[in-house]
């Protein structure tokens, strides 16, 4: 993927002499889509895996339905562009396969719209024949517990937020003037949290990482990260290519506790499934006894069997000093094993907390039933409960858990729900984009930007980065970009 930081750089030349060499081209495309005949007419809502898998499985199993998607932001792919890690190149190159399905002449990319505040989804449904929500989680679990707001505590979708160049965190500039950092959960993210604070600058820079974020790591004092969690090294929510990651981090010792592995080789006798066993042979293996893992000035581990119940602050009560944990034991509970307190506690002194602990979706609208306990849209394979016509994938249909494969399954599943019930159904043509566009405008938010032509998604992405770089794109402004490979329109 061309990233962030390389579109940067490409920015204003490549953007000025585009746009005018294919000015003259923009009525003639313009009116190729007019004279397309409409049929059905689908919407997604959320442009990150799940919406973009959504969009795949119905333009490639109905060549008569047209689909927008509908993104908060002026750029697509989600979690994809603002998640996923830096140093992991391989997986954003799923943005190519995302890029050919918006080829597709029957595809729109409206960009910049929040759904649930500048249009409705009763609005939606009234302009399309399905309206599918994939809008993600985009906010995360708290704690709740006292000193969670000290300065020096970040929540990980903010530092990721952060080193990804997502605008509402792309200033956050965290303070890294630390010796010992927390992460608090033992999840994948918890990982890309510690790698990319550990690793190497030099490496860094090879990656698409925000120059303000290589700056201020390359100024990082952190010399070492503890990552904590609340039940054993059976129980760690973490996969094994990411652990690999850490014990292999150039310069960073890993740090295990010997005797939170006891009677551990034991339960690998077990029947338990490979996965699992592989990754933790690999933690055996990373422990003093082992063989696996690097010296190094810096240091990371984890930490088991520790709930925070307090962040304590410095003696002048300005930041995060610490935190006071209760000591587990692990209970069965059913299939799981359950962390109960020993009435034991323990401080541990540190700089910076990051709490890695889940993402967790909202309600997008009142008119929208929403599972608040389990924080995801009720729903019969991606079908909204009790609501016709509205679908959901991703994210938001099962909870934040699970790789761009996971979700790529369930997209597919929604999809063929919807695709089941259109053609149950005599096609009714709907408007579409053009009975919202007035809604949009009526609000008086429209930015009123028209560029001529943006031929492909990659160039959709230069377009936008150049817009947010310049300060055109204001996150309280709106500037509806839509985008068709038969003839780009910017609106
Ligand atoms: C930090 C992090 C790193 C990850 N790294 C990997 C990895 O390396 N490999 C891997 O396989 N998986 C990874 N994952 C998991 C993967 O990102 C998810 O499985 C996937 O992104 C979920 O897709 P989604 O489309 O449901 O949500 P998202 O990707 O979050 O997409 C939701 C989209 O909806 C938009 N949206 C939100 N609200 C609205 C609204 N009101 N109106 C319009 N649009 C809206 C958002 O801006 C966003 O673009 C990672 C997850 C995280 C959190
Ligand atoms: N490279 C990749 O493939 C990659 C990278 C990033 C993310 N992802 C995926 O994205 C999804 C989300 O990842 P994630 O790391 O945010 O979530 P996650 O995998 O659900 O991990 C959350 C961690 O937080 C802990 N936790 C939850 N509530 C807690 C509490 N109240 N107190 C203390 N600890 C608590 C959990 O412990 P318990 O187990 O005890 O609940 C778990 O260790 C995952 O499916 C992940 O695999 C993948």
């Amino acid at each position: 993927m061309l990233g962030f930081q390389a579109s940067q750089r490409l920015r204003p030349l490549w953007l000025s002499t585009h746009l005018r060499s294919h000015n003259s081209r923009h009525v003639t495309r313009n009116c190729c889509f007019t004279g397309v005949r409409r049929k059905l007419h689908a919407c997604v809502v959320g442009s990150g895996p799940a919406g973009f898998y959504t969009v795949q499985h119905l333009l490639k199993n109905n060549k008569e339905i047209r689909v927008d998607l509908y993104e908060r932001l002026p750029v697509p792919f989600g979690l994809v562009r603002f998640g996923v890690a830096p140093d992991h190149p391989d997986v954003k190159n799923v943005i190519n396969s995302f890029t050919q399905t918006a080829h597709s002449e029957r595809f729109t990319f409206c960009g910049n719209v929040m759904v649930g505040r500048d249009v409705m989804v009763s609005d939606l449904q009234e302009a399309y024949d399905a309206v599918v929500l994939s809008y993600g989680a985009e906010d995360d679990q708290l704690l709740r517990i006292p000193g969670e707001q000290l300065p020096g505590v970040y929540s990980a979708r903010a530092i990721v937020g952060w080193y990804n160049g997502l605008p509402e965190n792309k200033d956050l500039m965290p303070d890294l003037n630390v010796e010992t950092a927390v992460v608090l959960g033992q999840g994948n993210v918890a990982l890309d949290l510690a790698r990319i604070l550990l690793t190497p600058v030099d490496l860094l820079r090879k990656t698409d990482i925000t120059g303000a974020a290589l700056d201020a790591i390359a100024e990082s004092k952190i010399k070492r990260i503890f990552v904590v969690g609340r039940r054993g090294p059976l129980q760690v929510a973490f996969t094994i290519k990411e652990l690999r990651e850490m014990v292999n981090l150039q310069g960073v010792r890993t740090v295990l506790n010997p005797s939170d592995f006891e009677g551990i080789e034991r339960v690998l006798l077990e029947n338990i499934p490979r996965p699992r066993r592989r990754l933790t042979e690999l933690l055996l293996k990373s422990t003093p006894q082992g063989s696996a893992g690097c010296v190094g000035h810096r240091e990371w581990g984890l930490l088991f069997h520790r709930s925070p119940v307090q962040i304590l602050p410095t003696a002048d009560g300005e930041r995060v000093g610490g935190i006071h944990f209760q000591l587990n034991k692990l209970e069965a509970s059913g299939d799981t094993m359950k962390a109960v307190p020993t009435g034991n506690s323990e401080d541990m002194p540190c700089g910076l907390v990051l709490r890695s602990i889940g993402y967790r979706s909202l309600p997008l609208d009142p008119d929208v039933p929403f599972d608040k306990r389990r924080g995801v849209i009720p729903n019969n394979r991606g079908r909204v409960e009790g609501r016709a016509g509205l679908y959901c994938s991703g994210w938001v249909k099962r909870g934040p858990q699970g790789v761009i494969a996971t979700t790529m399954n369930d997209s597919f599943e929604t999809g063929e729900a919807v695709l089941e019930d259109i053609s149950n159904r005599s096609a009714s043509p709907q408007a579409g984009f053009e009975s919202i566009r007035p809604k949009l405008a009526s609000r008086g938010e429209e930015l009123q930007h028209s560029i001529s032509y943006v031929s492909t998604m990659l160039e959709l992405q230069f377009f936008c980065t150049w817009l947010l770089c310049n300060g055109i794109y204001h996150p309280s402004s709106h500037l509806n970009v839509s985008h068709r490979s038969s003839g780009g329109v910017l609106r």
